[in-house]
């Protein structure tokens, strides 16, 4: 079905319901104190001019390097690439795979978002269910609501998805929906946009739901890397058969914004998301995976020993903030990861309005919460028999602690605190 315009020319059904993103939104705003998109503020530059530097006097003494680099290349990956990104999950992460005989495992997208866009491009037909965390990350949402599909909010807490919740929801959905969810999608390490990290307890339950059910379990690490204490294994080293978990991981976060994601997909489910990919954007750019290919074999060890006690610092920073200037509320406590989100004790305070009536004018931004609450989504009942509406929590907000440096993030966050302590009396 086409939605009609005026000028001749129709535009698909989806653009009429998906709003735009409230995150690329809010980038036209450029203020002092900004604390709103994900946005990695300690990138190794030094190291990435170094690689460029030595990777530019390579071409001109090798051409023919340079024109293969230059050049298209496979749709999943180039494969010198995977092996150093299957050896370092292996070796890093503990991902059950053998970088020797299974780095074709591997595969590379541009950016995990295009990844999840293709996971839920291939697995999902309008009216199939969804299963996410309440709050959830948005880019994850709107693809999911775009395609159709129906998703079932999951409450968390300080931990976390609630392992216990999601068991109910997937017999709602088979009773009310008749079909079992194809999806469960989470960020263990960090959450976008909570923070929170799950337990490895939870981890098991949740891997044991999708086993039991034959649900497609996405494992979102995006923030794996970025972690201030030892986390819990990935789910996906449960997932010895490589049948159960959709591992994403990205470069975006570790290394520099260069749109390239890296995922281990089940077989049957890789070949769908790259058979997607291939009529998406054809292949990742060589070049980007070239430079990432020396700094994830030479540097990244280096990159985040030297990065993640900064950005532990930025973390300090708005939390002492926030304990010492926000009105009652309560906020959750990252060990890692770039957001913290914070709820006022007030249900009717508005942070989107405020944000724009308030906030911006004293050239602060962050992220309202309700952009990460599904537009048409469903929530279980109290009684876990039936679904309602999902309910965005208009009271919240994220706050991101990754761009500014520390005194400007302890100076925004004071004011912003007394404009709420102002606002909420
Ligand atoms: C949880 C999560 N997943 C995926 C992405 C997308 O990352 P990229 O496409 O840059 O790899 C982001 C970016 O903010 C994120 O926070």
């Amino acid at each position: 079905m086409a939605n009609s315009i005026g000028n001749g020319y129709s535009f698909a059904t989806w653009t009429t319901f998906i709003a735009e993103s409230q995150i690329r939104a809010l980038l036209k705003y450029k203020v002092k104190y900004y604390f709103a998109g994900g946005k990695p503020g300690i990138i190794p530059t030094d190291v990435f001019a170094n690689i460029m530097g030595d990777l530019s006097a390579n071409y001109k003494k090798n051409p023919r390097l340079a024109l293969e680099d230059l050049n298209y290349g496979p749709t999943g990956g180039e494969s010198w690439f995977l092996r150093t990104l299957a050896k370092r999950l292996h070796d890093v992460r503990d991902i059950p795979i053998d970088p020797q005989t299974q780095w074709d495992h591997v595969s590379i997208t541009n950016g995990s978002q295009q990844a999840i866009y293709a996971l839920l491009d291939t697995m999902i037909d309008p009216g199939d269910v969804i299963i996410t965390p309440s709050p959830a990350y948005l880019g994850f949402l709107s693809p999911a609501e775009k395609l159709g599909g129906r998703v079932i909010t999951i409450p968390t807490d300080l931990d976390g998805i609630i392992p216990e919740e999601v068991e109910h929801a997937v017999e709602v959905s088979k009773q009310k929906f008749g079909k079992c969810p194809d999806i469960i999608y989470v960020v263990p390490d960090s959450d976008n946009p909570k923070g929170t990290t799950l337990p490895m307890k939870r981890r098991q339950a949740l891997f044991d739901i999708a086993e039991a059910n034959d649900i497609l379990l996405i494992e979102d690490s995006a923030y794996a890397e970025i972690q201030f204490k030892k986390t819990p294994k990935a789910i996906k080293t449960l997932d010895k058969e490589n049948s159960r978990v959709a591992y994403l991981g990205t470069s975006s976060k570790e290394a520099a914004v260069l749109r390239v994601g890296y995922s281990v997909l089940p077989s049957d489910v890789r070949e769908q998301v790259l058979k997607d990919k291939g009529y998406l954007d054809l292949c990742t750019t060589t070049l980007v995976q070239r430079i990432l290919d020396e700094y994830y074999t030479n540097h990244i060890d280096d990159a985040m020993r030297a990065g993640i006690p900064k950005y532990k610092i930025r973390y300090e920073a708005m939390a002492k903030a926030i304990d010492a200037s926000f009105p009652p509320g309560v906020r959750t406590d990252p060990t890692g990861g770039f957001f913290i989100w914070w709820q006022s004790e007030d249900k009717k305070f508005d942070a989107r309005e405020f944000m724009e009536r308030v906030a911006i004018p004293n050239d602060l931004l962050y992220v309202p919460g309700t952009p990460f609450y599904p537009q048409n989504g469903h929530r279980l009942t109290k009684d876990n028999k039936d679904v309602r509406p999902s309910l965005p929590e208009h009271n919240t907000m994220r706050l991101g602690f990754s761009y500014a440096p520390p005194d400007i993030i302890a100076e925004g966050i004071e004011r912003l605190g007394k404009l709420l302590s102002k606002e909420l009396g």
